[in-house]
C-alpha cells in the first residue's frame, strides 16, 4: 500500500465522471475546468482524510506501552497476530491463500475438524495464469476476499507471484508464469478483487524464491538488471498499481542476507524506492535474527515457534538496551495499524453466508473453463462428436484424483471437487456409455528404495495396463487422464525430472496403439515431458489443478460446450537439458545459486538461443481459427513519454464463437544494449463470433520498453527501432509493424 486508501475510492468515480460521462461529449471547456476543480478539491479531501488517519494512528501509538507494541509484532499462534483490546486494536487473522481459504488449524498445523470451514477450491496459480484474463483474476480475488471476510480473516496470503525459473520447482502449480508482465497483470487484478472485499492481500514470496530445494538456506545471486526486469515487476505492480497492503518476505537468502532481514530488498527497494506503507511479514519460520530483521525492514514475524521468537522478548530487550530505537518499533506498529484500519472500515461483515456459494462455484467453473489449453487437435477428434459415440473409456488415475489437498503446504478443504469422470458422466448424456479403468496408480518408492527426494515408482502396473488396453480396444473413444498430482508437485521439494511419473508413458503408448481415437488429458501444475504423447496421440489437452469445478470444465471442453481458450503460461521444453536452468547447471541446491542465465528465463531463453520447445509459451489452440490482419500503430515515431496505441483485426474464420488472446511481443532492432529476442508487452483476450471480425486495441507506454541500466540504476528507454509483433503464441507470430523511439 502507498497511503492511497481514500484516494482509490473517491478518485475513480470522479475520473469516470470526467472522461466517460455523457457530459464529456457535449460539455464545453467550462465544465471540464469545473470538473478539474472538483478533482483538485477531492484530492485535497483525500489528502486530509489520509492525514487524519495517520494522526489517529500516531495518537494511538503515543499511548501504547512498549510491551503492547512488541506484542503486535509476532504471531500469536500460527495465523494470528496480537491486538490491544484496551485500545480497541483487534487481532489480525491471516489465512492461506493463494487458491482457497484454508481450513482452521491448531497451532501444530493439525485440522480443528470444524464443519464450518469448507471453501471454494479455485484453480491454482498456473491454471489462473493460463486464462490470460485479468478479469478472471479479479473474479478469483473476489471469491477469495468474500470467503476470507466471511470466515473473519483479515489478511489473505496470496497471490504467489514468483517467476517460474525452473520447470522443476515444486511450487510451479502455485505460482503463475515465467513472464513478469503476465504475472503482474494477473496479480494486480487478483489483489484488487481481494482488497475490494476489505481483506488485505499479501504478495509473496519477496523475492527470488524460485526453488524449493534448500529454500531455507540457499543464497540467490543475480545481476541487478535481471532482478529488476524479471523477478521484481510483479511485486512492484502489486505495490504501485494494486496498492497491496502486505508483503511476505521469502525463506531464501538474497545477495547474502535472508530475505526477512534484507536491507536492500525490504528497506531500499520496497519501502524507500517503492514507498510501500503496508506491513512486511516473514514467511512462516523464515525469521533468523532480532536486531538485523528489525532494522532491515521486517515488521511482523510469523510462524516461529513460541520458544524461538525473535520479535518477542528478544526484541523488547534490544529496544531496552538501545540496539533498536523505539521509533523503528513505532514504524512497524504504524504499518500494522494501517492494515487494521483498512480491514475494519471496508467490506462485508463476517457471516457464513458467503463461503462456497453457488456464485463462487460458477466463478470457479468460468476460470477453469477459460484456463484449459488445447495443445493439439490434428485430426479434429475434439470436440467429441458425441452423437456418433456409443462408448467412451476413461482411463487413468487423474480421471478420479482430487487435487484440493495433498502434499506439503497450503491446501483447501473444499466443499466439493468435481473430478473429470464425474464431469463427463453428468454431461455426456444417456446414449453414450462411459467405462472407467484405473490405468495407473500414483506409487512412490519406499525410503530404502529411493536415493533422495520423493521419487515415483515409474514401473507400469501390468494388470492395470492390460485392462486399459483391452478397454481402449473395445470403445469408440479413449480419454487418458495423465499428469501429476499435488502429492508429487509439492511445496518443500522440487521434482527431479520432467518425466510423467508412475509408468504413464507406457500406458499412453499402449492405449494409443490400441485405439487411435485417443485423447490425452494432462493434469499438472507444471510442465511435464510430453514427447511420447505428442508422437502417439492426435488430440491433447492440458489442465492445471483446476479447482472445485475442474471436472465440469474439462467435460465442457471435451464435449465442445466450451471452446478452449487457455494459453500456456509456461514453456514445455522438449527435454530438461534444453531448459535454461538445467543446461546451465545452476540448480539444485548449491549453497549459492547464481542466476547466470540472467534475463533469459522461459521463452526469452528458447527464442534467443533458438532452442525449439515442445509447446511454447502462449500456445493454445481453439475449435475455431483466427486470422490476424491490419496491425497499425497510431504513429511511427514516439518520444519517451508517449503511449503507443496499437490496433489490429482478428477474424474468426470458423463456425464456432471463440476467445482469442492476442499477444503483443516487442523486439528491439539493432540496438547496442542486449535484449532477449522478444518480450511480451501487452495482451488482450477477445471474444470473436463465428465469421466475424473484431478490432483489438492495446496501449503500451514507451516507458515500458525501458531496460534497467545498472550503471545509472534507473530505467532507460533505448532510442532506436522496435518491431511490434502480434502473435497467437510466442512462436505463432502473425503480423508486425515497426516504430521508432527518439
Ligand atoms: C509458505 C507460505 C504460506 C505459509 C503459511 C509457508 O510454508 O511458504 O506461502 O503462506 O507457509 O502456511
Amino acid at each position: 500500500m502507498k497511503l492511497r486508501t481514500y484516494q482509490n475510492q473517491s478518485i475513480s468515480p470522479i475520473i469516470s465522471r470526467v472522461f466517460f460521462g455523457r457530459s464529456f461529449i457535449i460539455i464545453p471547456l467550462v465544465l471540464l475546468i469545473f470538473n478539474m476543480n472538483t478533482i483538485a478539491q477531492d484530492v485535497k479531501i483525500v489528502r486530509k482524510l489520509n492525514q487524519l488517519e495517520e494522526h489517529k494512528i500516531d495518537s494511538i501509538i503515543s499511548i501504547m506501552t512498549l510491551d503492547e507494541k512488541i506484542a503486535m509484532l509476532h504471531g500469536k499462534g500460527l495465523f494470528t497476530s496480537e491486538g490491544i483490546p484496551r485500545l480497541g486494536i483487534k487481532e489480525l487473522h491471516y489465512t492461506d491463500g493463494p487458491f482457497g481459504i484454508r481450513e482452521e488449524l491448531n497451532d501444530s498445523w493439525a485440522s480443528l475438524r470444524l464443519t464450518t470451514d469448507s471453501a471454494t477450491f479455485l484453480p491454482t496459480g498456473s491454471a489462473l495464469a493460463a486464462t490470460w484474463d485479468p478479469d478472471m483474476a479479479y473474479e478469483y480475488g473476489k471469491v477469495l476476499g468474500e470467503e476470507a471476510k466471511s470466515r473473519g480473516k483479515d489478511i489473505l496470503l496470496g497471490p504467489a507471484v514468483n517467476i517460474t525459473r525452473s520447470p522443476l520447482n515444486g511450487r510451479t502449480y502455485e505460482y503463475m508464469s515465467e513472464d513478469p508482465l503476465l504475472n503482474s497483470k494477473l496479480a494486480v487484478k487478483y489483489i484488487n478483487g481481494v482488497q475490494d472485499c476489505g481483506v488485505a492481500a499479501c504478495v509473496k514470496h519477496f523475492a527470488a524464491n524460485n526453488q524449493e530445494t534448500d529454500r531455507g538456506s540457499v543464497n540467490v545471486t543475480m545481476d541487478e538488471r535481471t532482478l529488476r526486469e524479471i523477478y521484481l515487476p510483479a511485486f512492484r505492480a502489486a505495490v504501485d498499481e494494486a496498492n497491496v497492503y502486505t508483503v511476505m518476505a521469502a525463506y531464501n537468502k538474497f545477495g547474502g542476507d535472508y530475505c526477512a532481514e534484507n536491507d536492500y530488498l525490504l528497506n531500499n527497494i520496497l519501502k524507500e524506492e517503492w514507498n510501500f506503507k503496508g506491513l512486511v511479514m516473514s514467511d512462516w519460520g523464515a525469521t533468523h535474527s532480532t536486531v538485523a530483521s528489525a532494522l532491515n525492514g521486517l515488521d511482523v514475524e510469523m510462524g516461529s515457534s513460541p520458544n524461538n521468537t525473535y520479535f518477542a522478548k528478544a526484541l523488547l530487550d534490544s529496544v531496552k538496551i538501545a540496539r533498536v530505537r523505539e521509533s523503528v518499533i513505532n514504524d512497524k506498529v504504524r504499518r500494522i495499524l494501517r492494515v487494521m484500519f483498512f480491514v475494519q472500515k471496508k467490506g462485508v461483515a463476517p457471516t457464513d453466508d458467503l463461503v462456497s456459494t453457488p456464485a463462487h462455484g460458477k466463478a470457479a467453473w468460468q476460470i477453469a473453463s477459460e484456463s484449459i489449453v488445447l495443445l493439439k487437435n490434428s485430426n479434429n477428434l475434439l470436440p467429441l462428436k458425441i452423437a456418433g459415440i456409443k462408448k467412451i473409456v476413461v482411463i487413468g488415475d487423474n480421471a478420479t484424483h482430487k487435487h484440493a489437498r495433498e502434499g506439503f503446504g497450503a491446501g483447501v478443504k473444499t466443499r466439493y471437487e468435481i473430478t473429470p469422470l464425474e464431469g463427463l458422466k453428468s454431461k455426456v448424456g444417456k446414449k453414450t456409455a462411459i467405462q472407467f479403468v484405473q490405468g495407473y496408480k500414483p506409487k512412490y518408492l519406499t525410503t530404502s528404495e529411493r536415493g533422495s527426494g520423493r521419487q515415483p515408482d515409474n514401473q507400469p502396473d501390468p494388470v492395470l495396463l492390460k485392462e486399459a488396453v483391452d478397454a481402449a480396444g473395445s470403445c469408440d473413444v479413449a480419454i487418458v487422464f495423465v499428469g501429476t498430482n499435488r502429492g508429487y508437485e509439492t511445496e518443500g521439494t522440487d521434482r527431479l525430472d520432467l518425466k510423467l511419473p508412475f509408468g504413464q508413458d507406457e500406458l499412453i503408448s499402449a492405449v494409443t496403439k490400441a485405439n487411435p481415437n485417443t485423447v490425452i488429458v494432462v493434469i499438472s501444475g507444471a510442465p511435464v515431458d510430453l514427447n511420447n504423447s505428442v508422437k502417439s496421440a492426435s488430440a491433447m489437452i492440458w489442465s492445471g489443478f483446476n479447482g472445485s469445478e475442474s471436472g465440469n470444465a474439462l467435460a465442457d471442453v471435451l464435449l465442445g460446450n466450451i471452446n478452449p481458450s487457455g494459453k500456456l503460461p509456461l514453456t514445455f521444453p522438449v527435454s530438461l537439458s534444453n531448459s535454461p536452468v538445467e543446461s546451465l547447471k545452476a540448480i539444485p541446491g548449491e549453497s549459492t545459486v547464481n542466476y547466470s542465465e540472467g534475463l533469459l528465463v522461459g521463452y526469452r531463453w528458447f527464442d534467443t538461443k533458438k532452442v525449439e520447445p515442445l509447446f511454447c509459451f502462449g500456445h493454445g489452440l481453439s475449435y475455431t481459427t483466427f486470422v490476424y490482419s491490419g496491425i497499425k500503430s497510431d504513429k511511427k515515431k514516439y518520444s519517451k513519454k508517449d503511449k503507443i496505441k496499437i490496433s489490429l483485426k482478428v477474424k474468426n474464420t470458423g463456425a464456432t464463437t471463440g476467445l482469442e488472446t492476442v499477444q503483443i511481443y516487442i523486439s528491439a532492432l539493432g540496438q547496442k544494449i542486449f535484449k532477449p529476442t522478444k518480450e511480451l508487452k501487452a495482451f488482450k483476450k477477445v471474444l470473436v463470433n463465428s465469421e466475424s471480425e473484431t478490432e483489438v486495441k492495446m496501449e503500451i507506454n514507451v516507458s515500458d520498453l525501458a531496460y534497467f541500466n545498472e550503471k545509472l540504476m534507473k530505467w532507460v528507454v533505448a532510442p532506436g527501432n522496435y518491431k511490434i509483433i502480434a502473435g497467437s503464441s510466442s512462436k505463432d507470430l502473425r503480423i508486425s509493424t515497426a516504430i521508432s523511439v527518439e
